[in-house]
């Protein structure tokens, strides 16, 4: 047996779990008490099109792709309410943290987790079927309630893409960061070193940043390429930020 790992994940208590108050029992599920698992990181996040898109970037080419970004940017189920628009995003921290993480969120399908895990969290989602535009259904959107890091390579990609290093406690942070020593700025998907007018302030000197998301954002500003993408830098230091009217 290989020796458990510490380890860190994010879970998204998706809109559909917060419009049927299934918060409190998500926590519970998750509790110290049951996992043997500490919060690092919480917050409240209505989610903008960059970060859903960026979020689950692995599904971009999948029929549910744009259903699926509705639903965890709320729309689907606060279609009127644009102010309950919203995810809770939770980093956990401890021994083996993804696996169990996910055990308790059961199978991705709501369907087969009711009939292979009564009991996991996603038994109480729903599926609902995704049409075209002539009515033909081309897809099934998996309502799961959460989402859970599924290895440590998903879960450090999305904990920085959710979370600044500020929004963990510094002994806590296992990722490493770094303080930036320039300015950085964000308007109409592109990278500025000197404030735009209209432009977003992504990082300034004396600002604590992933180290990562700095070699990022200096390695574009030069041409050369980069680990990621800028938007999945920018997309946290937009959360939040300015409402979106689509
Ligand atoms: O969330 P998980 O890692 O278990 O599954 P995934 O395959 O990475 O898919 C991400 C999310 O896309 C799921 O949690 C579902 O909400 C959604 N999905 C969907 O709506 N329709 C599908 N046919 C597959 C996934
Ligand atoms: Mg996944």
């Amino acid at each position: 047996m290989t020796e458990p790992k510490l380890e860190q994940t994010l879970v998204l208590i998706k809109p559909d779990a917060l419009k049927n108050s299934l918060t409190g029992y998500v926590l519970s599920q998750y509790s110290e008490f049951h996992t043997g698992l500490r919060f690092a990181g919480a917050k409240i996040v209505n989610v903008t099109r960059m970060l859903a898109e960026e979020h689950y970037v692995e599904h971009r080419d999948k029929p549910f792709f744009f259903a699926l970004s509705d639903y965890i940017r709320g729309k689907v189920h606060y279609p009127d309410a644009p102010d309950k628009r919203r995810v809770i995003a939770l980093v956990y921290h401890g021994l083996d943290a993804i696996r169990k993480v996910r055990d308790i969120a059961g199978p991705t399908n709501p369907h087969k987790a009711r009939d292979t895990r009564p009991g996991c969290i996603r038994a109480l989602g729903t599926v609902v079927p995704v049409m075209d535009e002539s009515g033909k259904i081309i897809a099934d959107r998996l309502d799961n309630l959460i989402h859970a890091s599924a290895t440590p390579a998903e879960a450090e990609r999305e904990i920085k893409l959710w979370f600044r290093p500020v929004d963990i406690p510094p002994l806590m942070r296992i990722y490493p960061a770094v303080l930036c020593q320039e300015h950085f700025y964000f308007k109409d998907d592109r990278l500025f070193t000197e404030h735009e007018v209209g432009s977003t302030l992504l990082m300034a000197p004396g600002e604590i940043v992933w180290q990562s998301d700095l070699e990022v954002v200096q390695a574009i500003a030069k041409g050369a390429p980069a680990a990621y993408t800028l938007q999945a830098v920018a997309a946290k230091y937009l959360i939040n930020a300015l409402p979106e009217n689509d």
